[in-house]
């Protein structure tokens, strides 16, 4: 494994994510500002052919797992040309998509054929007001639609991801959990994180211990599962129900001495941490010309800075970020 790719710690950064785009048809509270963000200059974001050569040089490196990100990234014209393109690449195993799933149903087909393995979509309610309340604006029933497509066109596991905030969705947490009974799905309740411009507070997250003890006074054997340990969840089910729950506790528990991500934001600045606000321009570099050795070494050396852990919940809740749309659909630790 690459050198350029394992930190001072022995990580090896064998998964990437890389966001396609920095806009997105939904405006999820926890994500953005009401008002959006601030688009960089088309001009200044990664063209396909340069979301390419990064990737080559990636699997090169030792990466097996890309995941596609944004923004919502099957905004992104091109997204299928994308994903065409990533299926050649030797050595590159898994091809996932974090998407709000409103424009899922409708690709599918397309973008199965194109050569996608892994599907993560965003679903934070079950009541189609309260969901757009949370994304500020319509498209519930075509987020579910996309769920049960993804799951009939055989997609294993399908990932719902449903951030839980307190006086918001804390009360559908175990209605989340019932949709586990006949659905093969994995729903992850994730820790709501602080990122510039979503109004985090200490009192609106909803930590993974009083998850489980509410779930616990429902379905007491609800178990754990062996969890793959480079994974962001911690993996649990009710038995006899076809899914399965995972916790993702990135605020009361961090998994930052097991990562082993990476991620590209839609401009083309490498990020080593989800919440750290050190980044360097693969762009700049790509477009200086730079050889293939130089880059490498500049990634390498951000890698090689990569902190063991993230600075805690009060720390990076006070750290100025970007907001997470203009990260790439969200966290990673150390
Ligand atoms: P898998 O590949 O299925 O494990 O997906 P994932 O959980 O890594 O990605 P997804 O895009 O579905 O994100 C789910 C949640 O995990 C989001 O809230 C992300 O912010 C968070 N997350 C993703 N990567 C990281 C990470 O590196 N560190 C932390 N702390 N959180 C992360
Ligand atoms: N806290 C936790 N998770 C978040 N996501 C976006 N913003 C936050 C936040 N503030 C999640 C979304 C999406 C994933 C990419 O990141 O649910 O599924
Ligand atoms: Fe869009 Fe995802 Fe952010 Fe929601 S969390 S606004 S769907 S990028």
């Amino acid at each position: 494994f690459s050198a350029f790719l394992t930190d001072n710690f022995g990580r090896r950064h064998s998964y990437l994510r890389i966001s396609l785009t920095e806009k997105c048809n939904l405006r999820c509270q926890y994500c953005m500002p009401e008002e959006g963000v601030k688009l960089t200059p088309r001009n200044q974001l990664l063209t396909t052919s340069e979301i390419m050569t990064l990737a080559r040089l990636f699997v090169q490196e030792g990466v097996d797992k890309i995941r596609l990100t944004g923004g919502e990234p099957l905004i992104r014209p091109d997204v299928l040309d994308i994903i065409a393109g990533l299926r050649t690449l030797e050595g590159l195993k898994t091809i996932a998509v974090t998407t709000n799933g409103i424009n899922l149903a409708r690709l599918l087909p397309k973008l199965k054929n194109a050569g996608l393995d892994m599907i993560n979509i965003s679903l934070d309610s079950l009541v189609p007001a309260k969901f757009e309340f949370i994304v500020r604006r319509k498209g519930f029933h075509k987020v579910i639609e996309g769920i049960d497509k993804a799951i009939e066109m055989g997609y294993s596991p399908v990932k719902v991801n449903c951030v839980v905030m307190r006086g918001l969705n804390e009360d559908e947490l175990l209605d989340f959990v019932a949709l586990t009974e006949k659905k093969p799905l994995e729903v992850r309740f994730i820790e709501y994180m602080p990122f510039d411009g979503n109004k985090w507070n200490f009192k609106k997250m909803v930590s993974y211990q009083e998850m489980l003890d509410h779930i616990r006074q429902q379905w007491p054997n609800f178990e754990m599962l062996q969890t793959d340990h480079t994974g962001t969840a911690k993996t649990c089910k009710v038995p006899g129900f076809k899914g399965q729950v995972g916790f993702i506790t990135s605020m009361s528990e961090h998994f930052c001495g097991s990562c082993n991500r990476l991620r590209i934001t839609a401009d083309g600045s490498l990020k080593v941490c989800l919440f750290g606000n050190s980044e360097v321009s693969l762009r700049d570099v790509l477009r200086s010309g730079a050889p293939d050795k130089e880059l490498l070494q500049i990634i390498g050396a951000a890698v090689g800075n990569k902190k063991k852990h993230h600075a805690g919940m009060f720390s990076i809740s006070q750290m100025k970020n970007r907001p997470m749309i203009l990260i790439g659909g969200l966290l990673m630790n150390a």
